[in-house]
């Protein structure tokens, strides 16, 4: 979702277009934009829609194609505009079925949406009785078709357009992030989320005369006679009643707003944002911000606060790299220094994590800790477990979110529960971090976005601080991921005499590892050729235990992800008990075995693997001549300490699947039915 409030007109499109093109790396199978704007000296306003399936290029292609029928030297003067790139879930990916959706042939009310509207089967019959005729096969049409509804009942009324929003929203259930414009409401803009995020860039000149928005308060808290209505009871819709007071921030002419699902797509016209609040309901209107909300709850705050995000552009582009991927495989030896910095004292043999430092009497005392998250980040748990059990001496429970929800996990007040994500987005880790809230356990948060959902809804938490990662394939972040849990079992025993030679030890670790992580890089070539005998194979397992047992699981991830190939990350001591039997000489497969305390089971494994005519590629320490011996083929990486080693292990796995995903053709930024962040 990306919608952008202008002041001019063509650049309003190129503005718009190129937010998508900032939003690419989510993943989306079609695109779509509408402006609005009244043509020569006429008045009336009209809405354009240009909306193509596939790439947001052949969107752009369409739009500035001079035959498409959008005629720009016609005075065709654009107030506002909206535009989507839509991953489908209800409905195949159709110009129809993207986004914008409108609320009729004449393009009254058009709606950009993120999220999912669970309950939109009966609003859609709620409608049909309405004689709305529906033309797409999405959830999206209800809303715009309802909103228009809100304005037909209570238009003799003057009904605002963002009351008729604020009242269409009371009947939605799921998720939601959405931006509308109307031919009723020119030069207006209406956006509001719930459960997805949405973000308004506040881009101005001159300094602003606030860094706090106030939230203005509508009185009625519910419109239950639609709510009826909705189930077939007659009944009428009733107005909600709104101090509607217009809040300007500086001079008008000179601010402009912006609202987008994600900052990257903003970025480069502002660094000002402000975050909604689920349920806030805001407003531009020439060249005025108004947030309002329907007040809920004792605690809802009154101002929303101007943030200044920390990103840079040049962050988000690709550099001299042909891919972010790589870009951001080859960032790693910076990544992990930006993780640590400030924060390890490498003299001292000290960390401190600012963000929850003043929880950590809190954390001490618990009875549990618990790791949620999804995909490559709950490997990061999975890789650091056994540090966090051997240096908190607590329980340690690691959890995929999913999972843990599917099973209505039992959570204590006495818990804390760590939720790990690199969008700080992901709903499945959300759902369950308000599960855990509910229950009262402390909520510490470790993401890679700042102002992420995540990370506002947590007690407490940790930024990674890897630097946006735009590669579908999380790479970067799992290591500074690595590194900050590292870091915090570093805290949780800083005052244990008997812990303290290794807590040098690991702190020792760190300080080496930016430079250990490009001498891994520095396999690049080696790899690349690796990549060249293993590209046609059907299926790679991975194997290994210990500490690197977590690389077998992602490296097996990155192979799936990147390449389409079947991939399969082994626990070594598993390998009697059934994957023992898949092993033959044309098998591909790859075992982990460093100098470390499983070192002799792991070269157990590997026996049995010869002995069955098994053929595994190794990759060990590098130097150990004597294990190498037993290789079809290996791969060296240095030695470090046995709880780090994954940080080193995992970084030719990423080279692998990058150069495999190469040869095979396939784009390594974008796998296909994947996306970097589920909202929903
Ligand atoms: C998606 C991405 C993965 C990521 C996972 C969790 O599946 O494709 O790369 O690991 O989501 O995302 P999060 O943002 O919560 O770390």
């Amino acid at each position: 979702l990306n919608y952008l409030v202008p002041v001019k007109r063509r650049e309003i499109l190129e503005i718009l277009i190129n937010g998508l093109k900032r939003l690419e790396y989510r993943g989306y199978d079609s695109a779509g934009v509408a402006f609005e704007g009244s043509e020569g000296d006429d008045e009336n306003c009209i809405l354009k829609i240009v909306r193509k399936t596939g790439k947001v290029s052949f969107l752009q292609e369409e739009v500035f194609n001079e035959e498409s029928g959008i005629n720009f030297n016609k005075e065709f003067k654009i107030h506002a505009g909206i535009a989507h790139t839509r991953w489908a879930t209800h409905g195949e990916p159709s110009p129809v079925n993207s986004h914008p959706q409108r609320s009729g042939p004449d393009n009254a009310f058009l709606v950009v949406h993120n999220g999912i509207i669970t309950n939109y089967k009966d609003i859609k019959s709620f409608l049909e009785k309405k004689k709305y005729v529906f033309e797409s096969e999405t959830d999206t049409e209800v809303i715009v078709k309802l909103v228009k509804h809100v304005y037909e009942e209570h238009k003799s009324q003057n009904i605002s357009f963002r009351e008729c929003v604020e009242m269409a929203i009371q009947q939605l259930e799921g998720a939601f992030a959405i931006a509308m414009v109307s031919t009723h409401f020119p030069g207006e803009c209406v956006a509001t989320r719930r459960g997805s995020p949405l973000l308004i860039g506040v881009k101005s000149k001159s300094k602003l005369s606030t860094d706090h928005i106030p939230v203005l308060y509508s009185k009625a808290s519910r419109n239950d006679e639609m709510k009826k209505e909705h189930r077939g009871i007659v009944g009428t819709t009733q107005r909600v009643e709104c101090k509607a007071k217009v809040h300007t921030v500086g001079s008008e002419k000179e601010v402009e707003y912006f609202f987008a699902s994600d900052a990257s797509a903003i970025i480069e016209h502002t660094n000002q944002v402000i975050y909604l609040e689920d349920d806030d309901v805001a407003s531009v209107q020439n060249g005025e911000l108004s947030i309002h909300r329907v007040k809920r709850s004792l605690d809802d705050t009154n101002t929303r606060e101007i943030i200044s995000l920390k990103m840079e552009i040049e962050q988000i582009m690709k550099g001299d790299y042909d891919s972010f991927m790589k870009k951001e495989i080859f960032e790693q030896p910076e990544s992990v220094v930006n993780t640590m910095r400030g924060r390890v004292n490498f003299e001292a043999n000290q960390v401190i994590l600012g963000g929850i430092k003043d929880f950590m009497p809190e954390i001490k005392r618990c009875r549990r800790l618990l790791f949620i998250a999804c995909g490559t980040s709950y490997h990061s748990a999975v890789a650091t477990r056994q540090l966090l059990e051997e240096l908190t001496e607590l329980p340690v429970m690691v959890e995929l979110a999913s999972d843990f929800l599917d099973r209505s996990t039992p959570v204590f007040r006495d818990d804390v529960c760590f939720f790990i994500s690199q969008s700080g987005e992901t709903a499945d880790t959300l759902v369950a971090l308000k599960y855990c809230k509910q229950r009262g356990a402390l909520i510490v948060g470790i993401t890679n976005t700042v102002g992420s959902t995540i990370c506002r809804e947590s007690h407490c938490g940790v930024h990674v601080n890897a630097g946006p990662e735009i590669g579908v394939a999380s790479t970067k972040a799992y290591t500074s991921q690595f590194v900050s849990l590292v870091m915090f079992g570093l805290m949780m025993c800083e005052d244990r005499i008997s812990m303290q030679e290794r807590r040098r030890e690991i702190i020792q670790g760190l300080k080496k590892m930016p430079q250990m992580i490009k001498e891994v890089l520095s396999l690049d070539g080696e790899i690349a050729k690796l990549a060249s005998e293993l590209y046609e194979q059907k299926s790679l397992l991975i194997m290994g235990r210990g500490y690197n047992y977590a690389t077998c699981l992602e490296g097996a991830l990155k192979i799936k992800e990147l390449t389409y190939m079947h991939s399969e990350g082994i626990m070594a001591g598993e390998l009697k008990h059934g994957p023992l039997a898949l092993v033959d000489k044309s098998m591909p497969m790859l075992m982990i075995v460093c100098r470390d305390k499983v070192y002799s089971k792991c070269m157990n494994a590997l026996q049995q693997v010869k002995s069955r005519c098994g053929r595994p590629i190794l990759l060990c320490t590098k130097g150990d001549e004597e294990t190498k011996q037993y290789a079809y083929k290996s791969v060296e990486v240095p030695l470090t300490v046995d709880c780090l080693q994954g940080i080193l292990t995992v970084i030719p796995m990423q080279l692998l699947s990058y150069h495999i995903a190469q040869l095979k053709g396939y784009d390594t930024d974008r796998p296909r039915h994947l996306l970097k962040t589920y909202t929903s």
